[in-house]
C-alpha cells in the first residue's frame, strides 16, 4: 500500500481525498497497489468528517513517518508551505502541489532539491487547474522549440468576464459567485488584478525557456477596470474581451505579459467561457497545439495533483527530469511592445482624436451617446501613453490582440 499525506484540507486538499476515495479501485489497478491518505495536516480539526481521524497538526509526524512517500502541498501561500516542502524533499518524500505562488517563486530551487534527494517536485495542478499542460511541456513537446505560449489562465476572471458579457451583472456579484464555487484565491485580488495569471505564465515561460521567467518582471494588468459597456464596444468590432497571459520569443528576445485584450471572435480563445481555461502552445515543428479544461475548482484541480502522486508512486526513487534553472531570463522592455488600442473617450470630438492619434476607426454605440470609441493604428506602449495624455476626456483603453 502506498501512503501519502495531504497538507491543507481546504478546497483542493479535500478534493484530493475525494478523488482517491471515489477512484480508489481504478487508481490501485493503475499503480499496482492501494493508495491511502494516511495523514491530513491542517490548522483546524474537522469533527464529523469521515477522515477526521487522519488529521494532524504537527508536520514532523508526517516527515518522520517512513511509510509516507509522497506529500501533497495544498495549503497555498509562501510560508510555511515553502519550509514544509523543502523539509519533505530533504526527507526524500516527493511533493505534489497546486500552489502556483510557491512554484513561481521557488520552482527551480525545489526541483533542484528534489533531484539531489532522488525524489520529485511536481506541479501539474499549479497551471490551468485540471488541464494537462506541465506534463505535455515536459514530455510530449520536448522535441519542439516552443516559441510562444498564450492562454486564459485564470478561472475566476474568465468566469466573471463570461457572465459580465452574458448577464451584464455587477462585478462584485460575479466575484462572490466565483468565490462560492471555490474558484477564487483566498485573497481574490490575486485573481482580479492578474497576479495569479502572471505567476502561471511565469511557470510556463520557465518551462519553455529552461531558465527562470521571474514573475516580478512580467507586465501585469487585471480586469478590475472592465465593465459591461466594454463588451458592447467589443461586440461592435467583432471581438470579445479575455484576460490573456502570454510569453513569446521573437528576434529581439522574450516578451511576457498579462492583460485584458479584445480578441477576434474567430480566435479559438474567444470561445473559452466560464471557469474553463485554454492554453495555446506554438512549437517550431508542430505549430499550434491547444489544451483546454476546467481552470479551477475542487475536483478538477485535485485530479491533477493525484495524477502527479500516481506518477511518483509508480516510479519510486526516480527523479523525473524537469529543466528549469535559476538563471533569470531578461524580458523585453514592455514600453516598446506594439499593439493596436481600443480607446473610449468622453467630450472630445472625432477630429481631436484624429489629430492626436492619426488614422482611427471610430465606433459609436446608440446606448452611450455621451461618448465614443475608436481603434488606433499599431503603436508602442510608450507612444500610446504620450498620445493618451493629449486626448481630452480619455476614459480607458483596451489592447487589441493581433
Ligand atoms: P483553501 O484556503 O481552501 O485551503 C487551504 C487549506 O490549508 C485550509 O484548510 C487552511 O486552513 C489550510 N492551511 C493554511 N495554512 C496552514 C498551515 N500553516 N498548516 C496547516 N494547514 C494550513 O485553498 P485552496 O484549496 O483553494 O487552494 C490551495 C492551493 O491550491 C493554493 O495555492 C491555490 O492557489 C491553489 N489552487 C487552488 C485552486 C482552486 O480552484 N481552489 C485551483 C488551483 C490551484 P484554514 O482555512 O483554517 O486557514
Ligand atoms: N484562483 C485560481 C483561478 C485557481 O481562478 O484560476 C486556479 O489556479
Amino acid at each position: 500500500m502506498a501512503k501519502i499525506a495531504v497538507l491543507g484540507y481546504g478546497t483542493v486538499g479535500s478534493g484530493i481525498v475525494e478523488v482517491i476515495s471515489r477512484n480508489g479501485d481504478l487508481i490501485a489497478g493503475r499503480i499496482g497497489e492501494t493508495l491511502e491518505v494516511k495523514y491530513i495536516l491542517d490548522i483546524r480539526d474537522f469533527p464529523g468528517d469521515p477522515f477526521a481521524d487522519r488529521v494532524v497538526h504537527d508536520i514532523d509526524v508526517i516527515l518522520q513517518d517512513p511509510e509516507i512517500s509522497v506529500v501533497c502541498e495544498t495549503m497555498g501561500g509562501q510560508q510555511p508551505a515553502f519550509e514544509f516542502s523543502k523539509r519533505a524533499l530533504c526527507a526524500k518524500k516527493s511533493v505534489c502541489t497546486s500552489n502556483k505562488e510557491l512554484v513561481a517563486s521557488h520552482g527551480a530551487e525545489l526541483i533542484e532539491l528534489a533531484k539531489e534527494n532522488g525524489c520529485n517536485y511536481l506541479f501539474e495542478a499549479s497551471v490551468g487547474g485540471g488541464i494537462p499542460i506541465i506534463r505535455p511541456l515536459n514530455t510530449s513537446l520536448t522535441a519542439e522549440r516552443v516559441v510562444e505560449i498564450t492562454g486564459i489562465l485564470n478561472g475566476t476572471t474568465n468566469y466573471i468576464l463570461t457572465k459580465m458579457k452574458s448577464e451584464k451583472a455587477p462585478f462584485s456579484d460575479l466575484l462572490r459567485r466565483a468565490q462560492e464555487k471555490g474558484y477564487a484565491e483566498r485573497n481574490p485580488e490575486a485573481d482580479i488584478e492578474g497576479y495569479d495569471a502572471c505567476r502561471k505564465i511565469a511557470i510556463l515561460g520557465s518551462l519553455m525557456t529552461g531558465k527562470t521567467v521571474d514573475y516580478r518582471d512580467i507586465y501585469t494588468e487585471g480586469i478590475s477596470d472592465i465593465a459591461p459597456e466594454d463588451f458592447a464596444y467589443a461586440q461592435a468590432i467583432g471581438t470579445t474581451i479575455k484576460l490573456l497571459a502570454t510569453v513569446k520569443e521573437d528576434a529581439d528576445g522574450y516578451l511576457a505579459a498579462v492583460a485584458p485584450l479584445m480578441l477576434s471572435d474567430e480566435n479559438p480563445l474567444a470561445g473559452i467561457n466560464n471557469v474553463f481555461n485554454a492554453i495555446v502552445v506554438h512549437g517550431n515543428m508542430q505549430g499550434e497545439t491547444m489544451y483546454y479544461g476546467k481552470g479551477a475548482g475542487k475536483l478538477a484541480t485535485a485530479s491533477a495533483v493525484v495524477a502527479d502522486v500516481i506518477d511518483c508512486v509508480k516510479h519510486p526513487g526516480k527523479h523525473v527530469i524537469c529543466l528549469w534553472s535559476k538563471e533569470r531570463i531578461a524580458l523585453k522592455d514592455f514600453s516598446k511592445v506594439r499593439s493596436k488600442f481600443f480607446v473610449r473617450t468622453a467630450i472630445s470630438d472625432l477630429e481631436t482624436a484624429g489629430e492626436v492619434f492619426g488614422r482611427i476607426e471610430p465606433v459609436r454605440l446608440a446606448q452611450l451617446p455621451e461618448e465614443f470609441g475608436f481603434v488606433t493604428q499599431e503603436m508602442s506602449e510608450a507612444e500610446f501613453a504620450q498620445k493618451q495624455q493629449k486626448l481630452p476626456g480619455f476614459l480607458k483603453r483596451i489592447r487589441i490582440k493581433d
